[in-house]
């Protein structure tokens, strides 16, 4: 079975490229590393590429978190694993790899808000905008793609498919 490819690995490299180098312009003048947070599992490869892509001094950090539903049938979010360090007074960069309904994205926005960091800007590699619920601020992304369901390059299909180097549709 072959996936089609919507993303080459040349696609997203330049992609990583390109938006290393606009944050890295963005916060040429910070007094302190900016701390980048990363959404895990699906954000790990995106990671690993774009803060290599970055000049400016940054702090790595990682959260998890899953969505259940609670008795009224709402949909909450449950932090899995925290960030274990302060954010307050700090310039903060959210990441995933895809936004779709934003969801996810607006409650951990709302989340690190709390925390009282300096800045907090956001950043994607996909952005799902035609399937977006709920309106979330994006300053870095790679590019809009279509409401397909998508694998590879950290994103899953039932736990798989995170190590294909491109990203594709089955
Ligand atoms: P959202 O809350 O609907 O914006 O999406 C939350 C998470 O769902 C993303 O960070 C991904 O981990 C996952 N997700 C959304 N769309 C896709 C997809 O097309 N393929 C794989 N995972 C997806
Ligand atoms: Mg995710």
């Amino acid at each position: 079975m072959s996936n089609n490819i919507l993303l080459s690995e040349d696609t997203i490299k330049q992609h990583v490229k390109r938006i290393g180098k606009e944050i890295s312009e963005t916060y040429s003048e910070s007094k302190e590393p900016i701390i980048i947070i990363g959404l895990l599992k699906g954000c790990f490869v995106f990671m690993a590429d774009l803060v290599r892509e970055i000049s400016v001094p940054l702090q790595v950090e990682f959260m998890t978190v899953s969505s259940y539903e609670n008795n009224s049938k709402q949909k909450e979010l449950k932090v899995v694993m925290d960030i274990n360090c302060s954010i307050y007074n700090r310039d903060v960069i959210l990441v995933d790899e895809i936004i779709d309904t934003g969801r996810t994205f607006s409650k951990i926005i709302e989340l690190i808000q709390s925390k009282s960091p300096k800045s907090l800007k956001t950043c994607t590699l996909l952005n799902k905008e035609c399937a977006r619920e709920v309106e979330v601020p994006i300053d870095f992304v790679g590019e809009v793609v279509p409401d397909k369901y998508l694998i590879g390059y950290g994103l899953d299909d039932n736990g798989l498919s995170r190590n294909l180097p491109y990203v594709g549709f089955i």
